[in-house]
């Protein structure tokens, strides 16, 4: 087999066989295929694109390119959850803790943020004390423990996605259906769960920008979990505005204590129910649903139950279990006003008035990238106190001069910076806009 005939085929628009996807990804892996032939291939499948066999067959060599987790220690059907990126994203730091204390055991490989995006690991990091680095035989036992473990990938996971997702960055191909889903679900079809919710964001602060296209991909991700023998449902929900009003570490993860206290934002708390909700109907949980007779009513039953297990304070309780059980202090997850806070907390004033008619999501999280809570490079540190807290949402009525935003900020240059981006990240109109639907597309 040669390589250039390889990428000639693909440049022609013809399908590649299994035999020369797996001869690709072992060359690249091991070094024999070099980054200009995997660049011309990558560019050839941005043009051409690649069908659903193609797809499923570069996601499952991709994730047998280094070590698969082996969960099968772990009594009980694993649940995954994904989200494919968005600003403010803080669903994982609720989700996991609701559907570990409804006895759905979670093991959460999880990554750090890079961009615009944040990510759990980091969040987590700023309870005083939470180790995500934990070994995998503490993280197998956690779960076995309490139900609930969260860690970095310390493994040798996907080396595969990881050489080609760095490629794809430099190369303009970051944005092809198949090149996206094979890079989630490979890494998703390694981390060893046995059903998968994904949560496919869907707007300006998201890789896909209307619902077509959101929808599109989560077909394309759905189809590769089931076919790898992983039950996999997608969400599509709104990112036209961050999730919720918290961006930056520390913030979020007060702001998802807020939503397993009950007293969350509406928006956020709602894609958390349903991405629970949809957990539990994956996990094979038949005592939960003794009474159900359509999955309407299961769909039902299953929302109730998340709520309840909130309501009852059982979640925020698995929360603070699972902080102490990785060295954290659990009282941070009772007490907030624990977490240490920025030097400076700066108001942002409107310059107009009007409804919030538009919101550049991703300047938002620009915004909070240069206050530091971002990285830019993966080496970068990140401030874990720094964010930004909104005060109004799409749809809401702003008067000048009003507060928009607050800045939590230790540097007061990178503060003046980051509140014209936000100032600019925001349009208002006369009318009341309609709200964007949140829940956009369920796709199983
Ligand atoms: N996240 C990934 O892991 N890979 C992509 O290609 C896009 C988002």
């Amino acid at each position: 087999m040669h390589i250039v005939d390889i990428i000639t085929k693909k440049r022609n628009g013809e399908k590649l066989s299994k035999e020369e996807i797996k001869y690709l990804v072992k060359g690249y892996t091991d070094g024999t295929v070099p980054d200009y032939q995997m660049s011309a291939f990558l560019m050839a499948v941005w043009f051409r694109g690649m069908d659903k066999e193609e797809t499923v067959c570069l996601t499952k060599e991709m994730a047998q390119s280094g070590d698969m987790m082996d969960l099968s220690r772990i009594h009980g059907i694993k649940v995954d959850k994904h989200s494919t990126g968005g600003v403010g994203d803080k669903t994982t730091l609720v989700v996991a803790p609701v559907v570990s204390a409804l006895g759905i055991p979670v093991a959460k490989m999880s990554g750090r943020g890079l961009g615009h995006t944040g990510g759990t690991i980091d969040k987590l990091e700023s309870i005083e004390g939470f180790r995500t680095d934990i070994p995998e035989e503490q993280f197998i036992n956690n779960i076995n423990k309490i139900n609930i473990a969260i860690a970095g990938q310390t493994k040798n996971i996907c080396p595969a996605d990881k050489k080609i997702y760095a490629l794809r960055d430099v190369t303009a191909t970051v944005d092809n259906y198949s090149l996206i889903a094979s890079s989630i679900m490979s890494k998703k079809l390694a981390s060893g769960a046995d059903a998968i919710v994904l949560d496919v964001k869907c707007g300006n602060g998201a890789f896909m920008h209307d619902t077509d296209s959101a929808l599109k991909l989560a077909k394309t991700m759905t189809k590769i979990g089931n076919s790898a023998g992983k039950r996999t449902v997608a969400l599509i929900t709104d990112m036209n505005e961050p999730l919720g009003r918290m961006v930056g570490n520390s913030l979020e993860v007060i702001e998802a204590i807020e939503v397993l206290n009950g007293n969350g934002e509406e928006r956020l708390t709602e894609v958390c129910i349903m991405l629970a909700a949809n957990m539990l109907l994956v996990s094979d949980r038949e005592e939960y649903f003794e009474d159900c007779h359509s999955d309407e009513e299961r769909r039902t039953k299953a929302t109730e139950t998340v709520k309840s297990v909130i309501k009852s304070g059982a979640a925020l309780k698995k929360l603070a279990e699972l902080t102490k059980a990785q060295g954290g202090n659990p009282e941070y997850i009772y007490n907030t006003s624990l977490f240490k806070t920025a030097a400076y907390k700066i108001p942002v004033k409107y310059n107009n008035s009007g409804y919030l008619s538009y919101c550049d999501t991703e300047k938002v999280g620009k915004a909070s990238l240069i206050l530091g809570a971002g990285r830019e490079k993966k080496e970068d540190k990140i401030n874990h106190y720094v964010g930004i807290e909104l005060l109004k949402k799409l749809g809401d009525y702003i008067g000048k001069d009003e507060i928009l935003a607050y800045l939590y900020a230790d540097d007061k240059e990178k503060a003046e910076e980051a509140e014209s981006m936000i100032l600019s990240a925001y349009e208002v109109s006369p009318e009341k806009p309609e709200k964007n639907k949140l829940i956009k597309g369920f796709v199983c």
